[in-house]
């Protein structure tokens, strides 16, 4: 049976069984046969990202990967177990797998890729950690120049602490994500009357 996993103004993402279809209200240009090709050669060499199944600039439908998302991962056990070795092991995921982009990156000079958002939200793994894959196939992007060493991107650690610090805080304050939201909504709307005062 098909289940919506999530829909909003720019996609919708929906689980249909034994794979999972992406659909977006603005085609994304990027997404050509060209596009296509260096996906296929990044995933066949990498399996670092999911196999496509179908693409057009409007849809994708690609394989359907079990397991757990990397955030929900984080929450589980390294934030409320406030588990340090967790920790670790949550950022050593996500080193890990800039060093494969990095490899690739460093083997392949014609040809460089970048994920536009590798965040915990778009790796999925299994519980001990031992297999992750970057989600979001469109957001892979291949250009023939290497941006990456002065794209703020080489500062992303800073980005996965700032994460890591948001989740803790959002744990001990007792927030799920969607009360952190309202909150946020209701801070912005008192300081917009603030200002209009
Ligand atoms: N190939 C897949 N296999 C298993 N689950 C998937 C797959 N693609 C997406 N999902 C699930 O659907 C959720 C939403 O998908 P996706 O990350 O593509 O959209 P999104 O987070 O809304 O996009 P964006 O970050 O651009 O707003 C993911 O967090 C994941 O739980
Ligand atoms: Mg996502």
């Amino acid at each position: 049976m098909n289940k919506i996993l999530r829909t909003n103004n720019y996609h919708t993402v929906e689980d249909i069984g034994d794979a999972i279809v992406k659909t977006f209200k603005r085609p994304k240009r990027h997404l050509s046969y060209d596009w296509y090709d260096w996906y296929k050669s990044f995933y066949e060499e990498t399996k670092v990202c999911c196999k496509i199944l179908e693409f057009k600039p409007y849809r994708i439908v690609m394989e359907k990967v079990e397991g757990v998302m990397l955030d929900e991962w984080w929450n589980l056990y390294a934030c409320n177990k406030q588990n340090v070795y967790n920790v670790y092991k949550v950022l050593k995921v996500k080193n890990d797998i800039e060093n494969v982009f990095y490899n690739w990156n460093s083997k392949k000079q014609d040809m460089y890729v970048h994920h536009s958002d590798l965040a915990f939200y778009n790796i999925i793994t299994d519980n001990e950690l031992s297999k992750h894959i970057v989600l979001e196939p469109e957001g892979f992007h291949f250009t023939p120049f290497e941006y990456h060493d002065f794209y703020m991107h080489i500062f992303s650690h800073l980005r996965d602490f700032s994460t890591i610090g948001h989740f803790a805080r959002n744990i001990q304050m007792n927030y799920n994500p969607g009360e952190f939201r309202e909150d946020r909504k209701y801070k912005y709307l008192h300081n917009h009357e603030m200002i209009k005062k």
